[in-house]
């Protein structure tokens, strides 16, 4: 180093740091890139519900008793389906889901953090003890596709998952009371 002029010693580190903020730039330009893409075309946020509950008693009485569980057809229209997440399984096993609506997904949890994610689509939450982990999608295909839980939650986490069954519109029949199970296949 002892024969370059001080001046250019500078220079070259100067250089060096322009061209990192440069690279570091871009890749922070992709990162929130993709973030709003994901956002604004396929309905990526993050679930933002705050909804407490109490998860000593939530299966008792009330949104999450057993008879209130899996999917509920409004007299407005709306479809909401309510799902307990519990080590180590989902009540029920199976909700079914018209093809092509707008869905709400209601979970809740009486003992520990669960995940869940619906394959294929933009449904992925926690699920928290103590609070009701609510998200919207639409599913866009028919058919039955896999909701697993994502966090680990216990020794028998891997053996937690349910199915969503997409029904279309013609087989997608609430019965009086509004409520609608899967479909036996
Ligand atoms: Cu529930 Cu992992």
């Amino acid at each position: 180093m002892a024969d370059i002029h001080p001046e250019m010693h500078e220079r070259r580190i100067l250089g060096t740091e322009l061209w990192w903020s440069f690279g570091v730039g871009v890749l922070i330009a992709a990162v929130l890139g993709m973030v709003i893409f994901t956002a604004v075309t396929m309905g990526m946020n993050p679930p933002s519900n705050v909804e407490r509950i109490d998860p000593k008693t939530l299966h008792l009485s009330g949104e999450f008793a057993e008879h209130n569980l899996g999917t509920t057809v409004a007299s407005d229209g709306s479809v909401t389906a309510r799902i307990i997440a519990t080590q180590f399984m989902f009540l029920p096993r199976c909700i079914a889901v018209p093809h092509r609506r707008r869905v709400t997904l209601r979970f809740a949890t009486p003992d520990v953090i669960h995940g869940i994610l619906v394959t294929g689509t933009n449904v992925n939450t926690m699920v928290v003890p103590g609070y009701v982990a609510q998200v919207h999608t639409e599913f866009m295909r028919t058919g039955d596709l896999l909701m697993p839980c994502h966090e680990y939650c216990g020794l028998g986490h891997s053996e937690m998952w349910a199915t969503v069954q997409v029904l279309p519109e013609n087989e997608f029949k609430p019965g009086p009371d509004g409520r609608i199970s899967c479909a036996q296949r």
